[in-house]
């Protein structure tokens, strides 16, 4: 069967969906790999490359008859709406896939009878660790945020006791002990900063406590949802949250917020007032600029600069940010990729197969049907018998 990978459609997406060291894999499993011409160059990847491996390299003219003739289509974003037109009926896809906020190119998907399996969604179980490009690509992000402020910060990270006197280290507040937190945290650690963090889930005490951070203990309730995530908070409870934590931003030289809720807009951690409350230099950085933001005012893609208590505190709303580590994250994207595709590979065939836990919970479209309770919301869609069940 013929897995196709165009070049990533989105502007500043310097990932590639399948790096040259899972073609053989691929291969081994009875797939072959098509790929646009110049694909994983932003990814460090030449088309020589993937040739030496065995694909084969399809002119960019070319794009369109490979997507109608692909049997899996794989990309890191969604496919744009005129990629998706040409994919062939009752095709494949595999990407990232936002349950909501792609509701419009999920109903396209759907018209054509596709069956598009996404990475937001794919169950957190532990037959799919080696699958979960959330997780992967969350590693890559909260690694570089820190890598960010480091570079911004107009101090040292790390405690120095100089012959010309002592540096105090650099106080980074972590919110939101997810995959990308508890990676910033660790990441900040090694660079020397004293790192406290908080999170609403009641595990996180102990996750953060792992990484040698300080977990701040502000006495509300823990928001456990569903699956291992967050539930949102309420506007009782984000207020005192905000009241609690405003001292500790305060102190801080620089606050990393992650947080995130599956299929809502990101939540509200840092007000302006609060930000304002930071020194002179100090910076915040919102990961979760793109989905909604967790600090007021922030932009995806910039920096805004604001008064604080005796200077300029300047808030940095990330975008693309697992792509500024393209290599890297590409190489573990595509492995998540190839054991997506072996759990679904028999004898050279991919058939997905619902009755998998794995594949039933990636499949937002389903052989044309919108099987995402999320999605249907999204699209007033009726809920399926068996959600209501
Ligand atoms: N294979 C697995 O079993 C597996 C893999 C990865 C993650 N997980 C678990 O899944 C969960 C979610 O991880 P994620 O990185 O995808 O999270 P995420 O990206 O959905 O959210 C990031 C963090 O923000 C936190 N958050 C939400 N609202 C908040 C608020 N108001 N204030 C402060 N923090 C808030 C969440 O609790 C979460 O820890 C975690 O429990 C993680 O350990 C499990």
């Amino acid at each position: 069967m013929k897995i196709f990978v165009p070049a990533e459609q989105r502007e500043g997406e310097r990932r590639v969906a399948i790096t040259p060291d899972s073609i053989a894999k691929l291969s081994k499993i009875g797939l072959e790999l098509v790929i646009e011409q110049g694909a994983g160059a932003k990814a460090g990847y030449s088309d020589e490359a993937y040739k030496s491996q065995g694909a084969q390299i399809a002119a960019t003219s070319d794009v369109a008859n490979n997507l109608a003739s692909a049997d899996v289509v794989v990309s890191v974003r969604p496919l744009s709406n005129e990629h998706v037109s040409k994919v062939k009926n009752a095709g494949i896809t595999i990407s990232f896939l936002s349950p909501v906020f792609d509701a419009p190119t999920i109903s396209l998907l759907a018209d054509k009878n596709i069956t598009a399996l996404s990475f937001d969604v794919l169950p957190r179980i532990s037959r799919a660790q080696s699958m979960d490009a959330l997780t992967s690509q969350a590693l890559c992000a909260g690694y570089r945020t820190v890598l960010i402020a480091a570079e911004r910060l107009p101090k040292f990270f790390p405690m120095l006791m100089t012959a010309a006197g002592t540096i105090p280290p650099a106080r980074v507040l972590v919110l939101g002990a997810g995959v990308a937190g508890l990676q910033a945290m660790a990441t900040a650690r090694r660079l020397g900063a004293v790192v406290s963090a908080y999170d609403v889930r009641a595990s996180s005490a102990d996750e953060v406590k792992s990484m040698g951070a300080t977990f701040l203990d502000l006495g509300l309730d823990a928001l456990e949802g569903a699956g291992g995530y967050a539930r949102e908070m309420g506007e009782d409870r984000a207020k005192a949250q905000q009241d609690a934590l405003k001292p500790f931003i305060a102190d801080s030289d620089v606050v990393i917020t992650t947080a995130a809720v599956p299929g809502r807009k990101a939540p509200l951690l840092v007000t302006q007032d609060m930000a304002a409350a930071m020194k002179d230099g100090a910076l915040i950085i919102d990961m979760a600029a793109e989905t909604g933001g967790n600090v007021a005012g922030s932009i995806p893609g910039e920096d805004v600069t604001i008064a604080g208590q005796d200077g300029t505190v300047t808030i940095i709303g990330c975008r693309d940010v697992a792509s500024q580590l393209s290599t890297h994250a590409s190489r573990l994207y595509s492995q998540n990729v190839v054991s997506l595709l072996t759990l679904m590979t028999a004898e050279g065939s991919v058939i997905p197969d619902d009755a998998d836990e794995v594949v039933a919970g990636s499949a937002i479209v389903y052989k044309g049907e919108i099987r995402n309770a999320m999605s249907r919301e999204a699209l007033s869609l009726p809920a399926l018998v068996s959600e209501e069940a």
